[in-house]
C-alpha cells in the first residue's frame, strides 16, 4: 500500500528547485545529436491539476511555482523549465504543474527516449494515458529500484537517471543508496540525479558517508534550505545529488539556485538575511566527491 501521493505536494518548492535542475541537465545531453535515454524511477503522474482538493489541502505551489512562474527577473538558464510550466498554462493562470515526465517529454528530440517507472497501479495508468500516443516514451508500473536493474546500461549508452523517491518508508537513505551503487557499476558513464529531504542532521551526515563510501567520483551536492535548521513542522529543504554531472553544470547549478533560493526561502526574510550573515547559505553547491 502507498500512502504517498505527490498530488498533495505538485509545485511546491521542491519540485521548482529539482525540475529547474532537471531541465538544464536534459539541454545539456543536447549538446550531442547522438541520442539519450531519460529514466525516471518514480515518475508519478506526469500533470498535476492544481484545482484538485488534493493539490489544494495545503497549496504547496504557492510557496513554490506560483512565486517563480511569472517573475520578469527570471535568469536565461531557469527559463526552459518556466517555458514547460507556462505551455501548460497557455491562458496565463496556474491551473496545471508539469511534474519531471512532462518536463522530459517536452524537451526530448526525435532520436531520444523516455522510460517512466511508477509503483502505485492507479498513477502508473494515469501516466500511461498521458503518453499513450508517444511511442518514444515506455510507461511501467514497476519498483524503480529493479527497474534499474533491468534497463541498465541504455542501448545508446548515453543518459539520465533520475531517482525521486517519496521518502515514506523507512530506512529509505540505505535503500536508495544500495540501489544507486549498484546501478551505477551496470552504467558509469550515466548521468544520475537523486533527489532527498533534508531531514535531522545526523541522518544526512549518515547519508552522506554511506555515498561517499561507495567509492563513486564525481558527485556534485546541491541543496536548497527553505527553513531554519532546527525546523521540524515540515520539510526544511532538500538536495540533489549530480553524479557525472556536464562540463559547467556546478556553476549554471550555483546561479540557478542564487537566484530561486531567496525567492523560495519560507520564514521571515529577516531569518534568512540572519542566515546568510553567519553564512549559513538558503543554498549549497558543492563537490561531495571530485575526480
Ligand atoms: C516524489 S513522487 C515523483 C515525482 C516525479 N518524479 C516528478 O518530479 O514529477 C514519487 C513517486 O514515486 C512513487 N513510488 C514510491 N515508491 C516507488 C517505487 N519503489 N518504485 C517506483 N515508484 C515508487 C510514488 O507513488 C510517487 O508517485
Amino acid at each position: 500500500m502507498l500512502a504517498y501521493r505527490h498530488q498533495f505536494h505538485a509545485g511546491n518548492f521542491a519540485d521548482v528547485f529539482k525540475h529547474a535542475l532537471l531541465a538544464q541537465l536534459l539541454l545539456a545531453l543536447q549538446k550531442k545529436t547522438a541520442p539519450y535515454f531519460y529514466l525516471d524511477t518514480h515518475a508519478g503522474i506526469g500533470l498535476y491539476d492544481l484545482s484538485h482538493p488534493w493539490a489544494q489541502k495545503n497549496a504547496e505551489h504557492e510557496a513554490g511555482i506560483a512565486r517563480v512562474w511569472k517573475h520578469p527577473d527570471a535568469p536565461a538558464e531557469i527559463a526552459p523549465y518556466l517555458d514547460a510550466v507556462r505551455a501548460e498554462n497557455p491562458g496565463g493562470t496556474l491551473r496545471s504543474y508539469p511534474g519531471s515526465p512532462c518536463i522530459a517529454r517536452r524537451l526530448m528530440r526525435a532520436q531520444d527516449r523516455i522510460g517512466l517507472i511508477e509503483l502505485n497501479r492507479k498513477d502508473a495508468q494515469v501516466l500511461a494515458d498521458l503518453f499513450v500516443r508517444d511511442r518514444r516514451v515506455t510507461v511501467e508500473c514497476a519498483d524503480g529500484y529493479q527497474a534499474l536493474k533491468a534497463l541498465l546500461p541504455p542501448k545508446e549508452r548515453r543518459g539520465l537517471i533520475l531517482i525521486d523517491s517519496s521518502f515514506d518508508r523507512a530506512r529509505e537513505f540505505d535503500r536508495l543508496t544500495d540501489a544507486y551503487a549498484a546501478a551505477y557499476r551496470k552504467f558509469a558513464t550515466g548521468i544520475f540525479a537523486l533527489w532527498y529531504p533534508l531531514m535531522e542532521p545526523a541522518a544526512m551526515r549518515a547519508f552522506e558517508r554511506g555515498i561517499v563510501a561507495t567509492g563513486i567520483r564525481k558527485i556534485l551536492q546541491l541543496e536548497i534550505r527553505v527553513h531554519a535548521d532546527d525546523w521540524k513542522a515540515t520539510m526544511r529543504g532538500c538536495g540533489l545529488l549530480v553524479t557525472n554531472p556536464p562540463f559547467g553544470f556546478d556553476d549554471t547549478a550555483a546561479s540557478m539556485l542564487a537566484w530561486l533560493a531567496p525567492l523560495l526561502y519560507e520564514d521571515d526574510p529577516a531569518v534568512a538575511r540572519t542566515l546568510r550573515s553567519r553564512n549559513m547559505q538558503t543554498y549549497e553547491v558543492k563537490w561531495l566527491t571530485g575526480e
